[in-house]
């Protein structure tokens, strides 16, 4: 196969834009939601490669673009696809699945075909996108076999994957049909990079289980001599540039008015997630409920901020949960507020970085309740913001965030009465007490950004004789 013109490709499912065209073929675009794109965003403005991914939108053919200097390359989806691949095999069988079957995951074979088949086109387009040598950087679920499909195509490519989400133990992997091709998928990278060390060793522990091939410490071992790396690269934020971002007196300002415009209450909690069953977000607002109910927070002083962006809108689970958050928030409000003070600010929108950096600085305590995240960057991003080393967050023990960021005041999110503790105390938290915590939580979150993590991951692939590049990875 004929080799392309970038010695850096990067492949995720979703370009870091939605590209949207009008009636008269003018094409626009926004950013992208989720986490993946937050962080590799400005890992891409800093070298010259290119995307491949897929554009937002189904059954729009286009041709690459550029945006600040990456190349765009666009993949086609289809409508079909979008059903089948993204959807159905990417958010209704894997997410959930690999969420702790928090919702029940769906087996379909239409779903897997689909999915095969659209894995197929990306490694097609990055083949062709990719010089003689090139390092490729493959991202997340939805193409986890493309790795392999790629090395079938170019053998001479050097490729890595990073698994963004959390890859479960094999008790829930097993329940996969289609395991040990993905298993296989998977294995066609040369280092395969997860979240956290519990990630590695389950996917180690998977492909022990389901492959005939042996394994040395987290490396596996190919019949052709190639050794495959599975290591713990736990991601970041452009943290210094959030930093300034919420320093400039405009930000600041908008921070003033949002609690003015709260109407100045005492205590402001915030929430903000895509509006996924994965986040917590029900029981979250279950605690503060019945904080309010029981009176140790007050109804007329209070406000939870609840941004809950839309997410996955046609999936059965995601429409429902909107139900339920929307109903138990229509309860709070009316059983607690009054003219003109409603207990929960409800706001099922995305809002551009600059507003999410004033809600930052206008929250005294940020909750980041997710019954299983990944990472969860939305935590790296309060603190980044917060140079005034002021405010508190409370954060689930089940995050990758949980890992590094001591400082935080640690949460199960079942157990209702301790989240409900855990609010309490952290609404009323001692300045001094808060402070201090602060600082611990800034010291880690600015002293490791996401370029030490791309750099992190990248060294770790172009250096396989370096064992562990990451030492923060080798504590976790
Ligand atoms: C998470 C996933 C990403 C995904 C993002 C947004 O961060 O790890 O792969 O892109 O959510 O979800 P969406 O389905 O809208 O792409």
């Amino acid at each position: 196969m004929p080799s392309g013109r970038y010695d850096f490709v990067v492949v995720a499912n979703r370009l870091p834009v939605d590209v949207s065209v009008d009636d008269d073929g003018k094409v626009s675009w926004t950013r992208s939601p989720g986490g993946l794109v937050t962080a590799l965003a400005p890992v891409m403005a800093s070298t010259s490669g290119a995307w491949v991914g897929w554009g937002g939108s189904p059954d729009v053919e286009l041709e690459p673009f550029e945006v600040d200097g990456t190349e765009l390359v666009p993949v086609l989806l289809t409508a079909d696809d979008v059903e089948r691949y993204y959807e159905g095999f990417s958010n209704d069988t894997l997410w959930p699945l690999y969420h702790d079957v928090i919702a029940p995951p769906t087996f379909h074979r239409q779903w897997w075909d689909a999915y095969r088949r659209v894995n197929e086109r990306f490694a097609e387009a990055v083949a062709e996108q990719a010089a003689d040598g090139a390092t490729v950087w493959v991202h997340d679920y939805q193409l986890q076999l493309v790795p392999r499909l790629l090395r079938e195509r170019r053998p001479d490519l050097r490729i890595g994957y990073f698994h963004h989400i959390p890859f479960p133990p094999l008790e829930i992997f097993a329940q996969l049909p289609w395991r040990r091709q993905v298993v296989e998928g998977l294995l066609g990278a040369d280092l395969v990079g997860f979240q956290r060390q519990g990630d590695a060793a389950n996917f180690v522990r998977v492909t022990r289980r389901f492959t005939d091939l042996a394994t040395r410490g987290q490396s596996v071992l190919q019949p052709d001599g190639r050794v495959v790396r599975a290591a713990a690269f736990p991601i970041s934020i452009d943290s210094h540039a959030f930093d300034e971002l919420a320093r400039t007196p405009a930000v600041q300002e908008r921070a003033r008015q949002i609690r003015a415009e709260l109407g100045d209450p005492s205590v402001v909690l915030l929430g903000v997630d895509r509006l996924d069953y994965t986040k917590g977000i029900r029981h979250r607002i279950k605690a503060y409920g019945e904080l309010l109910e029981d009176g140790r927070l007050s109804a007329e002083s209070t406000t939870l901020v609840q941004v809950a962006s839309p997410s996955r809108e046609n999936v059965g689970a995601y429409a429902q949960l909107r139900d339920e958050v929307e109903l138990l928030v229509g309860r709070i409000n009316g059983d607690y507020g009054q003219v003109g003070h409603a207990p929960v600010q409800y706001l099922h929108q995305s809002f551009p970085m600059e507003e999410m950096a004033a809600l930052y600085l206008a929250a005294d305590v940020m909750l980041v309740t997710a019954l299983r995240d990944g990472m969860n960057l939305v935590a790296k991003e309060y603190v980044a913001a917060r140079s005034d080393d002021r405010g508190a967050l409370v954060l689930s023990e089940f995050t990758g965030a949980a890992d590094e960021l001591s400082g935080a005041v640690l949460v199960n999110p079942h157990d209702i009465d301790g989240m409900k503790d855990a609010i309490a105390y952290a609404a009323q938290l001692d300045p001094r007490e808060s402070r201090k915590r602060m600082r611990r939580l800034r010291r880690r979150v600015l002293g490791h950004d996401v370029t030490a993590w791309s750099r992190e991951f990248l060294d770790a692939l172009a250096h396989p004789e370096r064992q562990q590049a990451d030492p923060e990875a080798a504590r976790a």
